[in-house]
Order: C-alpha cells, then structure tokens, then sequence
C-alpha cells in the first residue's frame, strides 16, 4: 500500500444513484431502493466522521429528476422530509453541519422549511460538513455565479470580474472552498480519485 492510498480524504462526493437496480435485484419496488439509500446515507456520515473526514458532498436529486414518473418523485420528497424529522436530531448529536446546494424554489414549502430548520440548527457544528445537493443543476449553478458575480461587482463598483469572484460565488464550490472535492462515488461501485494535479484517477 502506497502512502497515497492510505491518505485519508478531506473532501468525498456521492452520488446517490443505483437505487433502483438495488431493488429491483431482489425484486422489491424503486422505493425500497431509495429509503435503502438514505440509511446507507446515515451510516456513510458515521463512516465518514470515524475517518475524520471533513466535507462529504451527496448528490441527492438533480434538476433532471423531476421528469421521473411523479409518484416516484412523490414518494422521493416525502421519503427525504420523514429522513430529516426522524435523523436531523441524531446528524447534529453527531456534530453535523448540514448544507443544502441547489434550487429551494421549486420544492413545497414544507420541505423548504425542513431544509432551513436542518440548515440552521446545525450550523455551528464542525465534526463534519454535509452538502446535501438537491433539485441542483450545473446550469441553475452558473446563473447563481453570476448573480452573484454582479452584485459583488455592482457594490464594488468594477467592471470586470476577476476569477477569484466568480469562483468564490459558484454556490457548490463554496462549500468546498476549503477543501476540493478528492473523491467521488458512485454506487456502481467506481472510484474517480481526483488528484491535485487536476487529472482524474480511475480506480
Ligand atoms: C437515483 O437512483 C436516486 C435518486 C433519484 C434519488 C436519491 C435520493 C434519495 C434516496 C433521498 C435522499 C435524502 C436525503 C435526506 C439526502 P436510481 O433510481 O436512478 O437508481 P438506478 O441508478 O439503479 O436506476
């Protein structure tokens, strides 16, 4: 083993995918797989904190999810409020701070509000970072960027952007501000290992 393979991550991405062939490997239906998914979630965080890991980034539910069948997308928002009511207390026992990336505008009230709750009564916890990324899209990110770029540019009175603006508004990468993402998983069972030299590693 190389001391690089015995490095511990700062920062590891997930995405939440393979649900379904989950379930429908041991002929049980899609939402199984998905309320499987979220206790993996729980465990992984443990996992993650055991292994002083700072940042853990999940891709939760993309932009491109809404256009699954509507009772699957049903159950998936009712399936994420009842995992904040009953692990939100546990996650911030843990010292987890929770932060959500993505479009809220588009998700009910009720789900807006758990994520502020979630956000806000775990906000000063440091043990580990959890960006939970939902109804995000690389597009809907970019727009943010540059929202923001233009106010900051607009209160500073400048003209052009410098990089460092628009790389520090980018909303996701915000969060790993202090640490890029190293790893990220997929259920498939692949590891992309992205190096500091910016080259992706397969393994
Ligand atoms: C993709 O699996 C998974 C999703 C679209 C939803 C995953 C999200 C959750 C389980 C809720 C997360 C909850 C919190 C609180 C963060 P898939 O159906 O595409 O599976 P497949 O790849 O096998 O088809």
């Amino acid at each position: 083993m190389t001391d690089q393979s015995k490095a511990v991550p700062r920062h590891v991405a997930i995405v939440m995918d393979g649900n379904g062939r989950w379930a429908k490997k041991r002929f049980l239906p899609r939402f199984f797989g998905h309320k499987q998914g979220v206790d993996a979630l729980v465990r992984i965080v443990q996992a993650c904190i055991d292994r002083n890991i700072e940042h853990l980034t999940v891709f939760a539910f993309s932009s491109e999810n809404w256009k699954r069948p509507s009772d699957e997308v049903s159950g998936l928002m009712g399936l994420v409020l009842a995992a904040v009511s009953r692990y939100l207390a546990r996650m911030g026992a843990m010292g987890v701070r929770i932060r959500i990336v993505g479009d809220r505008d588009a998700v009910s009230e009720k789900l807006r509000n758990a994520w502020n709750e979630a956000e806000s009564s775990t906000q000063h916890n440091r043990k580990l970072t959890l960006n939970v990324a939902f109804n995000y899209g690389g597009r809907w990110d970019i727009v943010q960027a540059a929202r923001a770029a233009l106010a900051e540019l607009k209160q500073a009175g400048a003209l052009i952007p410098n990089q460092s603006v628009l790389i520090n508004t980018l909303p996701l990468l915000e969060a790993q501000a202090s640490s890029e993402i190293e790893n990220i998983v997929t259920t498939a069972d692949r590891l992309f290992q992205f190096q500091n030299t910016g080259e992706r590693a397969d393994q």
